[in-house]
């Protein structure tokens, strides 16, 4: 992985991944694309270019004419978006999935893309749920994920593309908030804990999701690209996780700080649904044994981080 294309650079994992890795690499080694155009902004400190992820032919070419030889493919829409529109997130989400590989074995690129907890269903083992297990998701998203994952190792098995990927967590970060998906409370608790000490969730207490925050994401997405192939048994995608919580732990752990926050419930029933029908907690240890993944913030290093920063970005 020495210079790479991301599409989906300014989604909320694409705007941080790009900086770390042009500090990494080299800022001229990372071209940035998404559809939208900023008009300032990190994405702009290197090398930046529109791009529809349906548009198969422009992505060959941006990848072709930077050299590029990894693309990491970000670009999707989240769960609860999907949920709304599905024949568009399956034209959006498969549509440039297949793109990306395509550009990946006709130039003979590395490729990432990320899976999620959202690829298993109500059917899989519901705790510690291991890396292969039913995998009978009854979202869009989720069949998009699981559709994924087998097309990646596929291209892998078939035309020997370097497919790697994981199954992420909900991610919390304070740079881009996450859009339309299903744990995304976990991102929005923080925000309202500081601006106004209170927050109604849409997710009910007692729903466990995993979770991890966003540092411990961008550095599972280097090691595991960096990592030696002949330790792969498995590429697409590995269970990662930090944490395995639910609304109250948070509430817990922002009151250490901030001793009046107050957590309400106002449960949305579609995004309910879809958090019920994904584990409580997974199993990260394939990518422990396989290419030494490590989560370095709990619940409670994270949230003194998340409050420290979003204070100061929100002047708070
Ligand atoms: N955070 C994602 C979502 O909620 C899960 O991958 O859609």
């Amino acid at each position: 992985m020495k210079k790479i294309m991301v599409t989906g650079a300014l989604g909320q994992i694409g705007s941080e991944l790009t900086g770390k890795l042009r500090g990494l690499y080299g800022t001229d080694q990372v071209l940035a694309t998404d559809i939208r155009v900023p008009e300032s902004g990190p994405a702009l400190d290197g090398p930046f270019e529109q791009l529809d992820v349906t548009d198969g032919k422009r992505m060959h070419e941006l990848a072709k004419s930077f050299g590029a030889d990894t693309i990491i493919h970000m670009a999707a829409l989240l769960s609860a978006t999907a949920e709304k529109n599905p024949l568009f997130a399956w034209n959006l989400n498969m549509g440039g999935l297949v793109n990306a590989l395509e550009t990946a074995r006709e130039l003979d690129l590395q490729f990432f893309t990320p899976s999620s907890i959202g690829a298993f269903g109500p059917s899989t083992p519901k705790k510690n749920t291991p890396q292969d297990t039913i995998q009978r998701p009854t979202t869009m998203y989720g069949v998009n994920k699981v559709s994924g994952e087998l097309l990646c190792d596929y291209y892998f098995e078939k035309f020997g593309v370097d497919t790697r990927g994981v199954r992420f967590p909900g991610l919390i970060s304070y740079v881009t908030p996450p859009g339309g998906g299903t744990t995304d409370y976990a991102v929005d608790i923080y925000y309202k804990a500081i601006e106004e000490g209170k927050y109604a969730s849409f997710i009910a207490e007692g729903t466990y999701m995993d979770m991890m925050y966003m540092p411990d994401a961008l550095q599972a997405i280097v090691d595991l690209m960096e990592a030696d192939p002949s330790k792969l048994t498995h590429r697409n995608a590995f269970n990662v996780t930090a944490m395995s919580v639910e609304p109250s732990d948070f509430e817990k752990a922002i009151r250490t700080h901030i001793p009046d926050f107050q957590l309400n419930y106002d449960v949305d029933p579609v995004r309910q649904a879809i958090a019920e029908s994904w584990p409580d907690s997974i199993d990260p240890s394939a990518a422990i044994a396989e290419w030494g993944f490590q989560a370095k913030y709990d619940l409670d290093k994270m949230t003194a981080d998340m409050l420290e920063k979003l204070r100061e970005k929100l002047g708070k």
